[in-house]
């Protein structure tokens, strides 16, 4: 069978991992190049980047490593510059980066929204300006990690992660309305409860591992949580031509979750 991103040319932004196991990125990353994409891993730890061209190339699929930081604008450049010279173009922009910082309203400092902001948003405007002129040159498709906080609140309030995240899915829109008619697609994933390393070192904060998975798991309507590779499967659809007369949505790939506002009342 025919990999579903044969001859595709693909940057993921944040392709790394915090921790050991599989981040959304890195399965994304990976993920791609089973299917026949030629992928630039980007990531801010450059040793991050690295362990995941590696661990695709020891799978016997094609990768680069990139250390950039997608916030600084240089950066974001030369990035567009990489996936020119490293793969000769760019088919497939996936961005994934995100962070987060806990607290509501009155809690957050104005610094703190502007970091989580300038990660979650101005990393993604920056990142497909620059990466455009590539994008249209073959009828490009660019995909977005959001969250299901960007549409429904939890039990902890994270003000600048949810509006960052609705944000970003605004953007999404944005920018497959204004592409739409030069064959450039744009949506964006909605991961719900999902069992990666960045929820461990940071959503755990002493609870054990086992307990904070049964607890996650018990608010899925599924009663699992998901796999980073049932977001990059999600991804891989939404890049791939089978989704080509596809834009602009937002797909939650969360067990169900999202239905809990649906339905709540
Ligand atoms: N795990 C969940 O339950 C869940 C739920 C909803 C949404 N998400 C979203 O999934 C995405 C993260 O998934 P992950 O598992 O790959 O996380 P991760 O934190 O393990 O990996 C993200 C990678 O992005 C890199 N990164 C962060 N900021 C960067 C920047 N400015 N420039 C370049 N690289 C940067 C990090 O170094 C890291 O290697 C985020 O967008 C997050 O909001 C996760």
């Amino acid at each position: 069978m025919a990999g579903r991103l044969d001859g595709k040319r693909v940057a993921v932004i944040g392709a790394g991992s915090v921790g050991p196991g599989w981040g959304n990125g890195k399965a994304a990353a990976a993920l791609f190049a089973r299917e026949g994409g030629r992928v630039l891993c980007v990531d801010r730890n450059g040793e991050a980047a690295e362990e995941t061209a590696a661990l695709i190339g020891a799978e016997g699929h094609v990768a680069f490593a990139h250390a950039a930081d997608a916030t600084d604008p240089e950066a974001v450049r030369a990035t567009v510059d990489a996936a020119q010279r490293q793969l000769g173009g760019l088919d497939v922009l996936h961005v994934n980066i995100g962070i987060s910082k806990a607290g509501g309203i009155a809690a957050t400092s104005l610094d703190d929204w502007k970091a989580v902001f300038s990660v979650n948003l101005d990393a993604a405007f920056q990142l497909v300006q620059a990466a455009l002129p590539l994008l249209e040159d073959g009828g490009g498709s660019i995909v977005f990690i959001s969250s299901l906080a960007a549409v429904q609140s939890g039990p902890y309030a994270y003000v600048g992660y949810e509006v960052s995240k609705a944000a970003l899915c605004r953007l999404s829109r944005s920018i497959a309305m204004e592409y739409a008619a030069r064959g450039v697609r744009c949506n964006t994933v909605l991961p719900g409860m999902i069992d990666t390393p960045h929820v461990q070192a940071f959503i755990a904060g002493g609870i054990a591992p086992d307990e904070l998975a049964a607890r996650r798991a018990a608010q899925v309507p599924m009663k699992r949580q998901g796999s980073a590779f049932d977001i990059a499967e999600a991804a891989l659809f939404l890049a791939s031509d089978a989704a080509g007369f596809i834009t602009g949505i937002d797909l939650r790939v969360d067990g169900g979750m999202g239905l809990l506002a649906a339905t709540a009342g």
